[in-house]
């Protein structure tokens, strides 16, 4: 025969039994809300395709000419340069902010006059420094632009004036040198994103 205190027992243990139920189904239903969540931050298909290396032909490079490509949805300018032009980036421009690159941005084998790996070939993110336009190539000496222009590229947005290897001439609204990516090339074949 059961009493009142047995009855209180078994209350007790049902509503134990009902609340440890409800916590696995709420700790089950926490894991289904976290899985999608943790999935939704896993880098995309698409994403890591972008952020990965890129090879380029440029055997069709022609001197004096520059080549864009797209790259971590960023332009890149690939210049094949004359001896000219690099005989007058090693003569030096009074008028540069940076010369040697020492605030800017660029892989240590491209912190030198020419910020490239091989002389001939500049490699670089077509993006202003000041609020992210793209630079026009403009490979002409032209003194109407400035009386130290001996090429390089002028941005349309407001004036930011930089050399044929993209460093930024003073006075201008770009704090930096344009960005130098990381890069190899072996023969023809450049690529983009690594230089192992
Ligand atoms: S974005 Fe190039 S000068 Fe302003």
């Amino acid at each position: 025969m059961s009493n009142a205190n047995d009855k209180d027992v078994i209350n007790i243990n049902r509503r134990r039994m009902l609340i440890n139920t409800t916590s696995a189904m709420g700790a089950v239903g926490i894991v289904g809300a976290i899985t999608p969540f943790v999935k939704s931050c896993a880098p995309s298909e698409k994403a890591k395709a972008a952020s990965s290396p890129i090879t380029q032909d440029i055997s069709a490079l022609e001197a004096e000419k520059m080549m864009v490509v797209e790259w971590q949805s960023k332009p890149i300018y690939i210049i094949r340069r004359t001896d000219e032009m690099l005989k007058n980036l090693a003569l030096g421009n009074p008028k540069l902010r940076d010369t040697h690159s020492n605030e800017s941005n660029q892989p240590n084998y491209a912190k030198n006059v020419y910020r490239s790996r091989d002389p001939h070939v500049l490699v670089m993110i077509g993006v202003c420094t000041h609020l992210g336009c793209a630079p026009g190539f403009r490979p002409e000496a032209n003194t109407s632009l400035d009386s130290k222009w001996r090429g390089g590229f002028l941005c349309p947005c407001h004036g930011s004036k930089y050399d044929l290897a993209g460093r930024v001439f003073d006075g201008s609204p770009a704090p930096l040198n344009m960005e130098i990516p990381k890069h190899k090339l072996i023969g023809n074949t450049l690529t983009i994103g690594e230089d192992t």
